[in-house]
């Protein structure tokens, strides 16, 4: 299996880069701390896949959300990515296939996706770099 280095040390907060991971869409986002808070303010229990923000990311790393680009429900590309892309109701990513709304921890939060997106397998090489894989 082969693995994938990203250099994350442009990407601002608020912003996120599209790469690719296995021939797959990677998403890597730097979350502002509005966008922290919002993720770190939602009570788990009420979450059809239950997560933290900090489950979902490095520790020491809490702004920097990686996830894969497919949708949970058939496999669609999320919007969300690029900007001016809509990023849905919950400021995460949106999937306009069947209109699945994702939060600022990825996480499912409306529409038909039955799972979060997913978190890969990944390491920070340094505080610049991750090695996805
Ligand atoms: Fe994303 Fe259906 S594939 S909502």
């Amino acid at each position: 299996a082969s693995t994938t280095e990203v250099d994350v040390s442009a990407i601002e907060p608020g912003q996120a880069i599209k790469a690719v991971f296995r021939k797959q869409p990677l998403f890597v986002r730097r979350l502002t701390q509005v966008e922290i808070d919002e993720a770190n303010a939602v009570d788990v229990a009420t979450l059809r896949d239950p997560e933290t923000l900090a489950q979902r990311t490095k520790e020491g790393h809490a702004d920097m959300l990686v996830t894969m680009g497919i949708c949970t429900h058939l496999g669609c590309v999320p919007l969300g990515a690029a900007e001016g892309e809509n990023k849905g109701e919950y400021g995460g990513y949106f999937c306009p296939c069947h209109g699945s709304h994702y939060d600022t921890a990825a996480r499912i939060r409306k529409g038909p996706a039955p799972k979060n997106l997913v978190v890969p397998d990944y390491e920070f090489t340094s505080d610049s770099v991750i090695r996805v894989g």
